[in-house]
């Protein structure tokens, strides 16, 4: 086995094995009766989403992005970032046929090289015990989290006052919330964000908030100063789904409890699944992190 950094050249395989990767965790831990994408080849669409964020990280972040090689092929993938002080997991995955053999234990202390002199550590977890395990023991401490889904109750939409659309010319004010939130901004990470979906913003004298929201109405990513913002920018992003769509929204820990509150008043459905795993810090709040970025 060769750990070595990544190229461009590997995203195709990288982007390959993910796949395969995630389909079995999709295949082996939802439950029945929870909506999500059928098994299958991948979609262009997610295909070339995955592409596009690959290369985002390797411009930005060459030193974070590793692959595992077993005999000759790409078996494995860890891609971090690094922002301001805060160290985050963007992807980490073996090829199914390759996992329990400690591929994945040297990749991740590859990747976790790239957090020397970072103070905070973020990682979104699946359910996967291999995944867990190699989290806790790389000392993160492992927070449960709730999974969000359903079509939204058009009757139950509240009238919501100050948020607007918003653009790339609210970079500050978001890397301004994001560091109340998070500890650290986004940065250029606000700038594919923007390019991919749509922005929403609350910027009142009480407090602000912004949220990315992409095309079925669910919250990729969303931080706010205090939780009535928070409900207000997700009661918006909900009111944007088509009719009939089914909207997600992921990775919350008991600390979200303002967009559980928003979720079951407009008739969504709830579930537990995996974990959001933190070093040196608590749970961000009011705060939905985006599985890419955090
Ligand atoms: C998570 C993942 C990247 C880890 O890579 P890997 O090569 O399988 O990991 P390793 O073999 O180095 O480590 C797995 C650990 O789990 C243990 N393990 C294996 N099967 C297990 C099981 N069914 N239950 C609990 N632990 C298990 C192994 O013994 C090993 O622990 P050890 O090194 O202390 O003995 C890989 O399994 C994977 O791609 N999983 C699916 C995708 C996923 O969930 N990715 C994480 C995204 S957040």
């Amino acid at each position: 086995m060769l750990i070595r950094p990544m190229h461009d050249d590997d995203i195709d395989a990288a982007r390959g094995l993910t796949h395969e990767a995630m389909e079995l965790v999709r295949a082996t831990t939802r439950p029945a009766g929870v909506p999500g994408p059928p098994p299958g080849p991948a979609t262009p669409e997610w295909s070339s989403l995955w592409e596009r964020r690959a290369k985002h990280l390797l411009r930005h972040d060459p030193d974070g992005c590793w692959v595992a090689e077993l005999d000759g092929a790409v078996a494995g993938v860890g891609m971090a970032l690094r922002r301001e002080k805060l160290w985050a997991l963007s992807a980490f995955f073996v090829r199914p046929t390759s996992q329990g053999a400690g591929i994945g234990a040297a990749l991740l202390d590859a990747v976790l090289t790239y957090s020397q002199g970072c103070l905070r550590g973020i990682i979104i977890s699946t359910s996967d015990p291999r995944a867990a395990r190699r989290y806790r023991l790389a000392g993160f401490t492992l927070h449960p989290t709730i999974r969000i889904s359903g079509t939204v109750r058009r009757s139950a939409l509240p009238l919501v006052e100050a948020v607007r659309e918003g653009g790339v010319g609210d970079r500050d004010l978001c890397d301004s919330i994001d560091r109340r939130t998070r500890g650290a901004a986004h940065g250029v990470d606000h700038e594919f964000l923007c390019a991919e979906y749509g922005l929403l913003v609350c910027d009142t004298l009480t407090g602000s908030g912004y949220c990315f929201v992409d095309r079925t109405g669910s919250p990729v990513l969303l931080a706010a100063t205090n939780r009535k913002v928070a409900q207000r920018l997700l009661w918006t992003a909900l009111a944007s789904a088509p009719e009939e769509s089914t909207v997600r929204i992921d990775y919350l820990t008991s600390d979200q409890e303002w967009a559980v509150d928003v979720a079951l008043a407009a008739g969504l459905s709830l579930r537990t699944e995996g974990y959001v795993c933190l070093r040196h810090m608590r749970p961000p709040a009011p705060y939905l992190p985006s599985g890419a970025f955090l």
